[in-house]
């Protein structure tokens, strides 16, 4: 199957097409319920599920499956809207970010996607990042991006305390 937009890798060293690693994983038929899985949890999550209120389910399943698929090289078109445009009119914290990763790597551990594929996965939703959200911590709440944690002690500003916890 030479020069196969599926085997977009290029020849192996010993001339036959290296399969792609959407064929690795298995093709639609694992990637599928695995991008089903991951969208059921996602919208179910008690951390983030609330921001899929209203989204059409079956189409986010199929844009999601759109993306990966692409990814991993198989000749598949993303449908969907620009990731940057997608999320802009929501606020995502870096937790949340987060959380959504996890939700993916274990949908695709659960479905026994190769860690080679899995990475590739992951590194891909890690460079789309900053599309998404601006915070760069982990943390819901800021993190360290607020600064240190201020403490209100009597007889001392806050910033006092948080600059010097132990004056
Ligand atoms: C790199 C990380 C992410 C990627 C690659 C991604 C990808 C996508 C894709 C492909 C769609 C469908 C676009 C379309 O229908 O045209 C979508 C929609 C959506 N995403 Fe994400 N997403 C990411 C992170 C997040 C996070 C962290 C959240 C919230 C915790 C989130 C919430 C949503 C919501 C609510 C929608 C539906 C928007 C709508 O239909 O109005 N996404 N995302």
């Amino acid at each position: 199957m030479p020069n196969d937009a599926r085997h977009a890798e290029g020849p192996a060293a010993d001339g036959v097409a290296a399969a792609s690693a959407f064929d690795r994983l298995g093709g639609e038929p694992a990637l599928r319920p695995i991008i089903e899985d991951f969208v059921a949890q996602m919208v179910d999550d008690a951390m983030i599920g609330f921001h899929f209120a209203g989204v059409d389910r079956q189409q986010l399943a199929q844009r999601e499956y759109e993306m990966s698929a692409a990814l991993l090289g198989a000749d598949v078109v993303y449908r969907g809207r620009p990731i940057r445009d997608v999320h802009a009119s929501r606020p995502i914290f870096g937790g949340q970010f987060m959380r959504r990763r996890e939700l993916l790597r274990l949908a695709l551990v659960r479905g026994g996607a190769p860690d080679d594929v899995v990475a590739m996965l992951l590194a891909h939703v890690d460079r789309l990042r900053p599309l998404v959200t601006q915070e760069a911590g982990s943390s819901c709440l800021g993190g360290a991006d607020v600064g240190p944690l201020l403490v209100s002690v009597p007889g001392r500003s806050a910033a006092t305390a948080a600059e010097d916890p132990a004056a």
